[in-house]
């Protein structure tokens, strides 16, 4: 018996990256799993890739009706939802005083409010099933401590971290679990656009930086997709019931708490 034999999965923005890695992970624990994302091209191309146990959806985690939509086809597609990743993600970079609005806005829709809202929709159907359910966060070390040029995306971080306690002690009453994974720096297409702000504000040569975080990590590297799927899939298993409300690093030991 696989560890998520039976159960459903919906994973936001998980056409490529480390969504994609949770998806196949997943599956190779014998879940059904549901590639939403704001490309719905790379998400179809991604579901097509993993086969039957995969379906897309469309999905843009700014808008409340794109959310609604997208769960309620998620529950179409696959009878139920049992699981839930939040996932999708921006980052972005700037000197305090190059702030603006727009991009606040921009981050923490995404970041901050679609991981709330899609979780708010995905509870009420867990609640209506009556069976419980497991939902994952993605928070980020950016989330432990503020980090100079990155306050906007350590504050959408920060705010999961907090989300996922307060949403996570309010949930346990109908049985679902709601904890979060704090990545150190994974390596993979996200990190050409940080790489790409490091260069602009740090005066760093292209890859610079990526090789000076990947140097920093105690474990001697950046981490991969696939080192952080041992963590979520224990997180949608069985094994992990008594877990409540917790932010777990996965990091290479960049972060103790
Ligand atoms: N890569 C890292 O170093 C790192 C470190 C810590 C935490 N994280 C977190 O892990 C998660 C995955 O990161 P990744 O590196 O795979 O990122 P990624 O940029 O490779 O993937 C993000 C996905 O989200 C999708 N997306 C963007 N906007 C969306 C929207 N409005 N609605 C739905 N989907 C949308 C994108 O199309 C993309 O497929 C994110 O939450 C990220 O903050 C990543």
């Amino acid at each position: 018996m696989r560890r998520l034999d039976g159960k459903t999965a919906l994973i936001t923005g998980s056409a490529r990256g480390i969504g994609k890695a949770f998806a196949e992970a997943y599956v190779r624990e014998g879940a059904k799993v549901c590639i939403s994302d704001i490309n719905i091209d790379a998400a179809r191309k991604t579901a097509n890739e993993i086969g039957d146990s995969a379906v897309a959806v469309h999905m843009d985690v700014t808008k409340q009706e794109s959310i609604d939509a997208g769960v309620a086809e998620t529950i179409e597609k696959l009878g139920q939802i049992d699981i839930l990743i939040n996932n999708a993600a921006l980052f972005t970079a700037a000197p305090t005083v190059d702030i603006n609005r727009e991009d606040y806005d921009r981050v923490f829709a995404v970041n901050f409010s679609g991981s709330l809202f899609t979780l708010q929709a995905v509870a009420r159907h867990m609640i209506e099933r009556g069976q419980g359910g497991r939902i994952i966060n993605m928070a980020s070390q950016a989330g432990r401590r503020g980090e100079a040029l990155v306050a906007v995306y350590c504050a959408t971080k920060a705010a999961i971290i907090s989300m996922t306690q307060s949403t996570g002690l309010d949930l346990i009453k109908h049985g679902i679990n709601v904890n979060a994974i704090s990545p150190g720096v994974v390596d993979g297409e996200h990190w050409d656009g940080v790489d790409a702000f490091f260069a602009k504000y740090e005066n760093k040569a292209p890859g610079q930086k990526r090789k000076e975080v990947g140097e920093a990590v105690p474990f001697g590297r950046m981490g991969t997709a696939d080192d952080l799927t041992g963590m979520a899939v224990f997180l949608a298993s069985r094994d992990a019931e008594y877990v409540v409300a917790q932010t777990y690093n996965v990091d290479g030991g960049q972060w103790m708490s």
